[in-house]
């Protein structure tokens, strides 16, 4: 394959170089401008396969400039990442709606980031095998479709299926988390408080040492936002760093999105080596869900990654799985029987399915899943 051309804007010139170097490393061909105007002559006399522009430049701001790339044919094809000085949430939304792809703050982690963005964008694989934990989110298009207890229940089936393996539950549902209720989990550490930690705290280390272990469970927890409160003080700009530092430390990653699919979560599914989607019967989640399937195409999710799941949780009227299957055009991988009042009965009172129902067809159902997901996204990595 030609080397792909990666174009840098950035006025700091340490910074430019810094990245310029590392992409080399990676075998990009790389063109540096150091004011926006230099960049935009740049785009378009060299068509570059990809941008990475630090928004802060002055002389023409990032998203001004992004919105002339995306408007010119020669370039409106061109993906944009946004490598930034500036980590505040306004500027991430200001970006994201000018037509950046991706928004990384300059951090510990922003390479590493980086090089795995471009590497999607651009359809390259890297040369070493993709590294880490493997990442697998579980999302649905509505609230109430058993997401959460899905994804708690499938993790600590990975966790039994292999004894040696660490597994995390991150909950990054807003404007509220639910995992932590169904687990029984009360302490005051969670996703807000940790995206809240100074950069060079939120290390693998940290996260590999200082998050629960639930014992019944299995898996440690990274708990959502307790309350809509805490939820709109989360620093959008920190999630990305802190799943990567989690892949460090963990073999599995099981990311709790439930309906809360947005900007903050695009680049998490995107990346995921397993995307779980849950779905109901019932005909407005059937149609929402593939409205959400559509769009997951339109921004490059990998079709093979996402694992179609229908869970019966509001009984047996709604379509037949055929019927669903012909509506969302793929293939449904797993069917979760109704449970009536068993599924809630054991999340209140904090027990995972298997342990509290060994014996009901579910129980199987899960174990088998669990067994499948992980099988799946083992393969996908490897290809
Ligand atoms: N297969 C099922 N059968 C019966 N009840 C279910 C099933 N799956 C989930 N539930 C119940 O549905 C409710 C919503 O589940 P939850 O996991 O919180 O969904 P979500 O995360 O999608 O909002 C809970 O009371 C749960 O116990
Ligand atoms: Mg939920």
């Amino acid at each position: 394959m030609p080397e792909k051309k990666v174009l840098i804007i950035d006025a700091d010139v340490a910074s430019r170089n810094f990245i310029a170097r590392n992409l080399l490393d990676q075998k990009y061909d790389v063109i540096q401008a150091g004011s926006g105007k230099e960049g935009l002559i740049y785009a378009w006399r060299d068509r570059p396969d990809l941008a990475v522009i630090d928004p802060t430049i002055t002389d023409i701001a990032g998203e001004e400039l992004a919105k002339k790339l995306k408007q010119d044919s020669r370039t409106a094809n061109m993906p944009l990442i946004a490598l930034s000085s500036d980590p505040s949430v306004t500027r991430v939304k200001s970006c994201l709606d000018a037509g950046f792809s991706d928004y990384i703050p300059k951090s510990g982690q922003a390479v590493t980031m980086l090089n795995e963005i471009a590497r999607r964008l651009l359809g390259v694989s890297a040369a070493p095998a993709r590294k880490g934990g493997l990442l697998m989110t579980f999302l649905s298009a509505k609230g109430g479709t058993g997401t959460s207890s899905i994804c708690a229940n499938i993790a600590m089936n990975i966790g039994q299926n292999q004894p040696e393996s660490r597994v995390v539950v991150v909950d990054l549902v807003l404007p509220i988390g639910s995992i932590a209720p169904i687990v029984g989990y009360e302490g005051a550490q969670n996703i807000v408080t940790c995206t809240e930690m100074p950069l060079e705290e939120t290390t693998p280390e940290f996260f590999r040492d200082k998050l629960v272990e639930l014992k019944p469970w299995r898996f440690h927890l990274l708990a959502g936002s307790p309350d809509p409160e805490s939820g709109n003080h989360l620093k959008v700009g920190r999630v990305g760093d802190i799943i990567l530092s989690l892949k460090e430390a963990y073999d599995y990653v099981l990311i709790d999105i439930g309906r809360s699919l947005s900007r903050i979560t695009l680049p998490l599914i995107q990346q995921a080596d397993l995307n779980v989607l849950i779905v109901s019967t019932d005909i407005s989640t059937v149609s929402l869900s593939k409205t959400i399937l559509d769009y997951m195409k339109i921004k490059g999710v990998n079709t093979d990654s996402i694992f179609a799941m229908l869970n019966r949780a509001v009984g047996l009227e709604g379509l037949s799985r055929p019927e669903t299957e012909k509506a969302l055009d793929i293939p449904i991988k797993v069917t979760m029987p109704y449970l009536s009042s068993n599924m809630g009965f054991a999340n209140s009172q904090h027990q995972p399915f298997t342990l509290k129902f060994p014996k009901d067809t579910a129980s199987i159902v899960f174990q088998d899943t669990a067994k499948e997901m992980s099988n799946l996204a083992h393969n996908l990595r490897a290809k």
